[in-house]
Formats: C-alpha cells, sequence, structure tokens
C-alpha cells in the first residue's frame, strides 16, 4: 500500500478544554489507513503584517514550509461571532502571503465546524469556503459538517463519545480521504 497522505488539521481555537481540538484529536485516531493527520499548532505565529513579507519571522517560515510538504489540510473551527475566529484567520493570511507564494495553493481540504450551539458554527464554516475559494483550496463539498450539540458529545477524558457522532465522523473521513485521493498533487 502507499504511503499514506500527509493531511495537516489547523484547530481554529486555543482554548485547552477547546471542542474543535477534541474533535481534531478524535479525527486523528479515526483516519483510514489512506490518510495520516497532524494537528499543526498556530497560536505561536504573529499578527500578520504586510512589512515582514520579505523577510517573515521564523513561526511563518516553518508553518508555511509545513503546510507547503503536506498533501491536504482539514480545517476545524469554531464559530466567533457568526465567523471565522481571528486566530484562524491570522494563519490563514500569514501562510497565503507574499502574493504569488501562497503553501496553500492547490491544496485539497475539507471544513468541519464544531459549536455547543444548535447550527454547529455554520456561519464560521461558510465564511471560510470564502477564503477558500481565493486560496485556490478544492474543498470537500459532501458531506457537509456542521457539528451542533457539542457539549454532549464527549466524555470527561475528552474522547468522542456519541456513537452517532463517530458514525458521521467516519463517514465524513472516508469522504475525505476519496477527496484527496482525487485531488492532491502526487
Ligand atoms: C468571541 C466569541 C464569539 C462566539 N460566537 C459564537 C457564534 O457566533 N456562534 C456559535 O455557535 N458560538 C459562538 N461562540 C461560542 C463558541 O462556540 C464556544 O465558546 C465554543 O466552545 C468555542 O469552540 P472551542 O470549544 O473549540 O474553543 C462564541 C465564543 C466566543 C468566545
Amino acid at each position: 500500500m502507499p504511503n499514506p497522505y500527509d493531511v495537516v488539521v489547523v484547530v481554529g481555537s486555543l482554548r485547552k478544554e477547546s471542542f474543535n481540538r477534541k474533535m481534531a484529536r478524535a479525527m486523528v485516531s479515526m483516519a483510514p489507513p489512506a490518510l495520516k493527520l497532524e494537528i499543526v499548532e498556530i497560536g505561536q505565529l504573529p499578527h500578520y503584517n504586510q512589512d515582514f513579507d520579505s523577510s517573515p519571522p521564523k513561526e511563518v517560515t516553518e508553518i508555511k514550509q509545513r503546510i507547503a510538504s503536506c498533501d491536504a489540510v482539514l480545517f476545524v473551527t469554531p464559530e466567533y461571532n457568526r465567523s471565522v475566529p481571528g486566530v484562524l484567520k491570522n494563519a490563514i493570511d500569514c501562510a497565503s502571503r507574499p502574493y504569488g507564494k501562497s503553501a496553500w495553493d492547490g491544496k485539497p481540504c475539507a471544513v468541519m465546524s464544531v459549536s455547543p450551539g444548535p447550527i454547529g458554527g455554520f456561519g464560521a464554516n461558510h465564511h471560510l469556503r470564502q477564503s477558500l475559494v481565493f486560496l485556490n483550496m478544492p474543498a470537500m463539498q459532501q458531506p457537509e459538517a456542521y457539528v451542533g450539540g457539542a457539549t454532549k458529545l464527549f466524555d470527561d477524558k475528552g474522547n468522542l463519545s456519541n456513537d452517532e457522532t463517530r458514525e458521521f465522523v467516519n463517514k465524513f473521513l472516508k469522504a475525505f480521504a476519496q477527496w484527496v485521493e482525487r485531488n492532491a498533487a502526487r
């Protein structure tokens, strides 16, 4: 069997007890054999400043290299004020510049949003997709993944314990594996 596809997982929350991080960790352990998922941290990045395009801080260079080397990206994000958390948008901006040198270019991706609320971060999920169009990242369309009611999905050790959600996540990851196989550069 060929090497699994290298998938960078970007979590849009820095919170220690983040539901999105718990979901990302669950997906790392549930990934089908065709995918190897790794969470890549974004909290260390400076605020994006176009002045540093010609000589970026090392945190920016490092994350750009990591993203450039991967086969695909999985975004797992909360919704803040019906949009994408600033920390995630900042990471996207940092790795997208200077113009013409975006690390995201062409990487197939998927978006999952997780919220305690009933509409599962729909607004953030779709605001993120707007950037993905410009970034030229083929984004999986189905199944859509707006995961609501997050307070009831994890046990006290942070494991994804809700059977119905586990089933959905399995389906989502299988579809993503097919999407990556179809759209990855290799
Ligand atoms: C600044 C801020 C804005 C928020 N706005 C929304 C929102 O628009 N929609 C929503 O469903 N939840 C919203 N929430 C609640 C988050 O969904 C909740 O805090 C969630 O746990 C954050 O994700 P995390 O657990 O991965 O950190 C907001 C929370 C914060 C701190």
